[in-house]
């Protein structure tokens, strides 16, 4: 395994191999484990990106205290056979403050977007700077963060980025909770709380339409402090008759958990 630290190292070897990329902020858990496998299923080359992105923290939020276990991820991505790892740094991948951004639309400002501005903008920026500097076929995203992969698919389409986006299924803990490298912030009284997360979205699954499937998911959450409960189509849309996403975000002390499944919308 390879781990570089300068765009210019990544590919010296691959030669015509099929790649695929795992984009990552480290502090590597079960759900990262889960992405580098499904790549490794399809891909001949897996690179896993390590880089915490300073534009996608708002100024209040957790950038200087986010978890960094850099010998840790590098361990399981040896174990789990990926070939490159790039660790950059700031400069590396904003050689200046870039001047044009990606501009995540009007669902960059709901949802995630409704409680962190800025978040997305910053999120896509990266994510298409990344994909340009590592060029893979696929690239591979968990549906934890739903909005986020939502968002991703429609910038490669928009912006004819000409790759795959690969959406893998949440990586949960025995009690149901989303794995997330945030979990480590959580006390052990929390983590216990948090478990009303997974159980809002079995109760909210269990009903039919979106009124019925909040109002379940908020008496669940009634511990957590909601920043929201929705119900929307698959593409984060309005809700219609058939599949739909519920998605919430609450707040146990100053960590702040996602979570999402699918439901089953028989009215409106
Ligand atoms: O999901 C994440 O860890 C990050 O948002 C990503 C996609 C690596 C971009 O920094």
């Amino acid at each position: 395994m390879r781990v570089i630290e300068t765009r210019e190292d990544l590919y010296t070897d691959s030669g015509d191999a099929r790649r695929g990329v795992v984009m990552t902020m480290g502090a590597l858990h079960e759900g990262h484990a889960d992405l580098i496998r499904a790549a490794r299923d399809r891909d001949e080359h897996v690179t896993v990106t390590i880089f915490v992105n300073p534009m996608q923290f708002g100024p209040q939020e957790d950038l200087a205290r986010y978890p960094r276990t850099l010998q840790a991820d590098l361990e399981l991505c040896e174990r789990l056979g990926v070939n490159t790892v790039y660790v950059p740094q700031v400069a590396d991948v904003y050689p200046r403050t870039p001047v044009v951004t990606v501009d995540p639309g009007p669902l960059g400002t709901e949802l995630e977007g409704s409680v962190r501005p800025t978040h997305f903008r910053g999120v896509l920026t990266v994510v298409c700077k990344l994909l340009r500097i590592t060029s893979p076929d696929d690239a591979y995203f968990g549906e934890k963060d739903y909005q986020q992969l939502t968002l991703i698919r429609a910038m490669v389409a928009d912006l004819d980025l000409g790759v795959t986006v690969v959406g893998v299924p949440t990586s949960r803990e025995a009690d149901g909770l989303a794995r997330s490298s945030r979990n480590v912030y959580l006390t052990d009284e929390q983590r216990v709380a948090a478990g009303a997360m997974p159980r809002a979205l079995q109760v909210g699954a269990a009903m039919g339409s979106p009124a019925a499937i909040e109002s379940a998911a908020r008496c669940e959450l009634a511990g957590l402090e909601i920043d929201y409960v929705a119900v929307r189509d698959p593409d984060l849309g309005p809700p219609v008759l058939g599949t739909g996403r519920l998605l919430i975000a609450a707040r146990l002390g100053t960590t702040r958990l996602l979570d999402n499944c699918a439901v089953h919308l028989e009215a409106l």
